[in-house]
């Protein structure tokens, strides 16, 4: 009960009915307001996330969201449930209601390759009795079906695809999902309507994740698709909300009180309109030739997306024709999803082997159940070193899955832990002596690794051969692993240097199966050329401890022949820009290193060049202005700066005419594209690291 204020009223105060009019009059500005700032972030939201062109600021943005909340914290009367604010994870649930589908959600048949397409295309033509129609191409998303339905414009259910008939209610869920519109930007939007699409983790964000669970040592995930759809499914929207999924709108479903478009790709257009993330990619195309060319191209392309695709959906434009054509089983006829190769398979995982490298280092290997991905046939696998082994759980005799994208070298991505289920599998441990020579195995903590610290160990002496003779450091054709191999195990070669006295045993080498005089006669030739090769790429060929090639130039740059440098000290080789007291210690202790020392004699007596050009100081960069976009795996930004700038190049942050080349890293958008209308060049890791090797560290 309020006791009234004798002072204040007689003083003249505003009656109780003039308060309650200005409270009015308040409320009233402020829903104005309200509406008002909900439009503008609906407005941006949309910019942001569908348009991918925002058009303010991020502190703008925050402050229309701030400005709002206040509003809406003195006005909570004002809070609806579509307000952008209202994105907030809810309370968990204890289960998920089970929603009815009002139309089945089908799955889609598939066709690999062009013959395939033909005949999905002939039989669409059959049953038409006509080919005049256009199709529409996009990317088979690799997520999860998503059905959300609106009534009076506002986000009111969403579900998983479940059996197709039946899903589950999980939108408590997808209202964490920032991409997905809790209002839509029309402003006569449909009584009641439904959307389709497909909720993804993009590969940025999955990464993101899995570094944060292996900071936190806990068992990584396996990829993208499965860790979506686990986000997804929460109990807890926190947890979901967490997760930085993503959406892409791929279908309109049933609508209600608004005349249907007459074709998915007019359809399409509307629901961008009204808020939904469309694949920019999405084309439409008249003849089955170019739909062909575009599921090739986007075969061949697929790593270049920030999100995981596993093929393209082909659909027959006009509504009316899908609707003539009608559905066959769980199938659509007017639908066809052109499947790439996969790049995940699982496959038994036979033994964890190890391998010996160049300078003794043990690396684990899967030794696999041969199976085809991503288009070739894997039977073996890096597994990098025994923490990667420990972190994922890794065992012999588990079922794995592998993984091969693009040209990149096939990898083990976990362990099938279903499958394990009640066998007893050990855990892998490195072997204590070496498997090639069986010198008991070293542990440097320092570097987590293992290895031999025999230097005769044959293995190292094949792997130091073939990186000698190999094209960042000698390059001279004609050794590769193979030959490698068999000229230690034959005895022809203890050390490097016995590689200039192959000439004086000719007769004996052309007993050997495969050698014939031509060969012979081209490897002594490349074998006579590499002498003049200059000191740079001699000191990449010595495989000295932590010298690449950008340090192996830096070296020979500035002490300009071998016997200043042998003869350096330490603190001599520090003073060099850019080198290191870790580097300039191993770079001395190398050549005061007895063996090594006898090495560098008997290869000068070989008459093998032992000097550099000094002339021609700078780097291969120079004059060159270089620009980098996109996330590389390989350097930090401030790495690549660096480097860039190290080896004469000016790093710029626009592309112009005058750049030299773009180097992409994952998701580099704007600077790509102009890149390419400008005709410069645009270049990946591998090949940046392909054509600059001898300069890398
Ligand atoms: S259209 C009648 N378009 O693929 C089915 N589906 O195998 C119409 N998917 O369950 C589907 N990206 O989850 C369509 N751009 C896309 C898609 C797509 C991914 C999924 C969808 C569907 C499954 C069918």
């Amino acid at each position: 009960m309020t006791v009234s204020d004798p002072i204040s009223d007689a003083a003249g105060a505003p009656s109780e009915a003039q308060r309650d009019l200005e409270a009015q009059r308040d409320l009233e500005t402020a829903r104005e307001r309200v509406d008002e700032l909900r439009g503008l972030i609906r407005y941006h939201d949309h910019r942001y996330h569908t348009l991918a062109q925002p058009e303010i600021g991020d502190s703008q943005y925050d402050e229309l969201r701030r400005e709002l909340i206040d509003l809406e914290t003195r006005f909570p009367e004002l809070i609806t449930p579509d307000s952008p604010t209202q994105r907030v994870a809810g309370e968990p649930s204890v289960e998920f209601d089970s929603v009815e589908h009002r139309d089945p959600m089908l799955s889609l048949s598939n066709v690999f390759g062009r013959e395939e397409l033909t005949k999905w295309h002939e039989r669409v033509v059959r049953l038409l009795e006509h080919d005049d129609f256009g199709f529409v191409c996009e990317p088979k998303i690799d997520g999860l079906a998503i059905s959300l339905i609106y009534e009076n414009g506002s986000f009111a259910i969403g579900a998983t695809r479940g059996d197709g008939y039946r899903g589950e209610n999980i939108t408590p869920n997808l209202r964490t999902i920032d991409a997905i519109p809790l209002k839509l930007l029309l402003p006569d939007p449909p009584q009641g309507m439904e959307v389709r699409g497909e909720v993804y983790m993009s590969k940025a964000e999955f990464a993101r994740l899995n570094a944060e669970r292996a900071e936190a040592g806990e068992q990584l995930y396996i990829n993208p698709r499965n860790t979506a759809a686990g986000s997804l499914r929460q109990l807890d929207p926190k947890v979901t909300a967490s997760r930085g999924l993503d959406l892409f709108v791929y279908q309109l479903g049933w609508l209600d009180g608004t005349p249907p478009p007459e074709r998915h790709s007019e359809a399409m257009a509307w629901l961008k309109d009204a808020g939904f993330p469309i694949n920019p990619l999405a084309q439409r195309f008249d003849t089955v030739e170019e739909v062909a060319a575009f599921c090739e191209q986007w075969e061949e392309r697929r790593d270049e997306l920030e999100y995981e695709i596993d093929g393209v959906v082909i659909k027959i434009d006009s509504l009316e024709l899908q609707r003539q054509l009608g559905t066959v089983g769980r199938d659509p006829r007017w639908a066809t999803a052109w499947k790439f190769p996969a790049e995940q398979a699982v496959t038994y995982l036979k033994d964890i082997a190890v391998s010996v490298g160049r300078t003794g280092v043990l690396t684990p290997f899967a030794v696999l159940e041969p199976v085809f991905v991503g288009g070739a046939m894997v039977g073996m696998a890096t597994l990098h070193n025994l923490a990667h082994i420990q972190e994922l759980d890794i065992r012999a005799k588990d079922d794995v899955i592998v993984q091969r994208a693009g040209d990149v070298i096939p990898q083990v991505v976990g362990p099938v832990l279903s499958r394990r289920a009640g066998r007893r599998l050990r855990k892998f441990k490195m072997p204590e002596v070496c498997p090639v020579c069986g010198t008991p195995v070293q542990h440097d903590p320092e570097q987590a690794a293992y290895y031999c610290p025999n230097r005769d160990c044959p293995v190292q002496i094949a792997r130091t051969l073939e990186h000698y003779t190999g094209r960042g450091a000698l390059d001279i054709e004609g050794f590769g692993e193979t030959l490698s191999w068999r000229l230690v195990e034959l005895g022809f070669v203890e050390t490097l240097s016995d590689l200039y006295a192959l000439p004086n045993r000719r007769e004996e080498l052309l007993e050997l199966d495969g050698i014939g005089e031509k060969t012979l006669d081209r490897l002594f030739a490349n074998l006579e050329a590499s002498k003049r090769q200059p000191l740079h790429r001699l000191l990449i060929g010595l495989s000295i401890r932590h010298v690449g090639g950008e340090t192996a130039r830096a070296l020979a740059l500035n002490f300009g022949n071998m016997e200043t440098l042998r003869n350096a000290s330490a603190e001599e080789i520090e003073a060099i820009d850019g080198i290191g007291p870790i580097v300039a210690e191993a770079v001395h202790e190398h050549f005061q290193d007895e063996q090594n020392a006898a090495l560098v004699d008997r290869l000068i007596a070989a008459g093998v060049r032992m000097d550099e050009d000094v002339s021609a100081r700078g780097g291969p960069f120079e004059g060159m202005s270089i620009v980098a976009t996109g996330s590389l795996s390989r350097w930090s930004r401030n790495e690549i700066e660096n480097l860039v700038k190290r080896l004469g190049g000016r790093f710029a942050g626009a592309v112009s005419k005058k750049t030299a080349f773009v180097l992409a890293g994952d998701g580099g958008g704007s600077k790509r594209e102009k890149a390419e209308t400008l005709g410069v060049e645009v270049i990946d890791e591998d090949e940046f690291v392909e054509r600059y090797a001898e300069w890398l560290d």
